[in-house]
């Protein structure tokens, strides 16, 4: 028997993304000289979608573009990477949403982001693709969209069965009524102080604030840890799934490969904790080259990093 191709509905953003590196990031006031300028598709909802498409699930993007050339970006990138634009809105009241990303010589990375016409993607466009979600396995969504609009993408997931993920980025404080419809959260160390309220630098122990999800109705949180991979937490306990040791060029969306590539495996049906490690060896594998969209991995090098073949 054939087995069904996953589907996905991200309910998410796009920005043209305008990157440079530096040998540091400056200091207030400073001018620095920079290198490698890059002009490229960008976005946490349209990178994730890209990466889920990229590994053959049948991905619907919800989204919101400008109708101006940063936004003609966009509609080529899923031309070329088969993601499905029926529910992608083009407007002229806004232009699309841009970042500016520095990148250090370590390949961490700044982020300034205004969301443009992100900030029109609203509750009813999420409703006008019901049909698209009550025929989804997965439904991702992020936060460079208004948080009722992804409140109400988690909302319809759970009411159509499908699997709600939501990726707490940028971080922002998410009221428990909204995590509450959340099947799995995937924040990273300081995007989770700040969901629940606290102080980003907040000294508290991170398996406890996971636990504090759980008890306000999320099921599964997957806590992104950079360098030290992935710890899942459910209400029977935790599992750290180490990462991969690769060479690091450019961090950028190295979270967005994970939370593409996470959809993508439990969209397929596969159990929680393997879909963790293919999703941390995509997130490494993201981290090898410069740019987000050419560094999203394939198939074949996900699988290749975890056998070590
Ligand atoms: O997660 C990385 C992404 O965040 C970049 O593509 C940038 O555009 C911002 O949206």
């Amino acid at each position: 028997m054939l087995e069904q191709q996953p589907r996905i509905t991200v309910v998410g953003s796009f920005v043209a993304g305008l990157t440079l590196r530096a040998e540091r990031f400056p200091v207030q006031g400073e001018t620095l000289l920079g290198r490698d300028f890059d002009l490229g598709p960008g976005g946490k909802g349209s990178n994730q979608a890209v990466q889920a498409a990229r590994l053959g699930a049948h991905v619907e993007f919800v989204a919101c573009l400008g109708q101006d050339d940063f936004g003609a970006i966009g509609a080529k990138l899923y031309g070329d990477e088969t993601v499905g634009t029926t529910h992608l809105r083009r407007t002229n009241e806004r232009n699309t949403g841009v970042a500016f990303i520095v990148l250090d010589a370590r390949g961490d990375n700044f982020i300034v982001l205004d969301p443009g016409a992100n900030s029109l993607l609203s509750p009813q466009d999420v409703e006008g693709a019901r049909a698209t979600i009550q025929n989804s396995h997965v439904v991702l969504t992020q936060l460079e969209i208004p948080l009722e609009t992804a409140a109400r993408a988690l909302q319809l997931a759970r009411q159509e069965n499908a699997i709600s993920i939501l990726n707490p980025a940028p971080a922002r404080h998410v009221p428990p009524e909204i995590l509450s419809c959340a099947d799995i959260v995937t924040p990273n160390e300081t995007e989770l102080r700040i969901l629940l309220g606290r102080a980003p630098d907040e000294q508290v122990d991170a398996l406890h604030l996971c636990e504090e999800l759980i008890k306000l109705g999320v099921l599964r949180v997957i806590l992104t840890r950079g360098a030290r991979g992935a710890m899942i937490v459910t209400k029977d306990g935790y599992l750290n799934v180490p990462t991969f040791e690769v060479e690091i060029v450019d961090t950028t969306g190295a979270g967005d490969a994970f939370n593409g590539t996470l959809a993508y495996y439990l969209a397929s049906g596969v159990p929680l904790e393997p879909a963790v490690r293919c999703a941390v060896a995509a997130g490494a594998l993201a981290c090898t080259k410069l740019g987000v969209i050419p560094a999203l991995p394939r198939k074949s090098e996900i699988e290749r990093l975890l056998t070590g073949s």
